[in-house]
């Protein structure tokens, strides 16, 4: 399972991106509201963060075909080659995926809430599709079962597009998404910290911190040995 923090805090990237196994990046529109800088130069801030290889993803805002094809190259030459432009499945999202992929551009279509959007975006050569795990929860469904079919559905048809799972409340959507073979998983820097966090592994910490310490002093091996 491929790990990318869902923000566009270039301060809170920069911190995470090497102490945790993170291979990109996504953003979108309200993401970028959120830090409320200029959005051209926060995108640059999170290509310097994250370096020339890790995936970064962000979102076109043009409402017909063409002016997202531009607005898409126009982003790849600003933010380099390991780059993915976010495609909302709409239908003038699908009609620019034939010239995108004639552009060489890598596609997640986003915004997906429906098995149906996902296999209509994969068979026009999306290299990933984003659900949105949370907000189909919000509405009554189960946004993990229909995650879930999409996998299914690929499967079944011999999809290669990756599965990129995003809006996440609890550790257990993506347990349960893990255990299907989820591609990827899109979190913010808090949630992914809290995926890590146990108290069994602190309270296991502490026994072994209160035993070396009675036993050395609390000295560590390189005074040791
Ligand atoms: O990547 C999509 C994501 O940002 C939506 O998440 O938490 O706003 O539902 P959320």
């Amino acid at each position: 399972m491929l790990y990318l923090l869902d923000t566009a805090n270039a301060d809170e990237i920069a911190r995470l991106v090497d102490a945790y196994p993170v291979c990109g990046v996504t953003t979108n529109p309200a993401i970028l509201g959120q830090e409320g800088a200029e959005p051209a130069r926060q995108l640059r801030l999170i290509r310097q963060a994250i370096g020339p290889q890790r995936m970064l993803h962000a979102q076109v805002t043009g409402k017909d075909a063409e002016t997202m094809v531009r607005e898409a190259l126009a982003l790849r030459d600003a933010v380099g080659e390991s780059f993915y432009v976010k495609i909302p499945a709409v239908p003038e999202g699908l009609r620019a995926m034939p010239a995108l992929k004639k552009e060489g551009l890598k596609v997640t279509a986003t915004a997906i809430f429906d098995t149906s959007q996902a296999l209509l975006f994969a068979r026009a050569g999306a290299d990933f599709v984003a659900p949105y795990v949370s907000r189909l929860d919000n509405i009554g469904a189960d946004g993990v079962d229909i995650v879930e079919e999409i996998m299914h559905d690929f499967k079944e048809y011999g999809v290669t597009t990756g599965v990129l799972a995003a809006s996440f409340r609890t550790a257990d959507q993506i347990r349960r998404l893990a255990k299907h073979g989820i591609t990827a998983v899109t979190v913010t820097p808090a949630f992914l910290e809290a995926l890590l966090w146990h108290p069994m592994t602190d309270d296991a910490m502490r026994r072994f911190d209160a035993a070396w310490a009675k036993l050395t002093g609390g000295r560590d091996w390189t005074q040791l040995l």
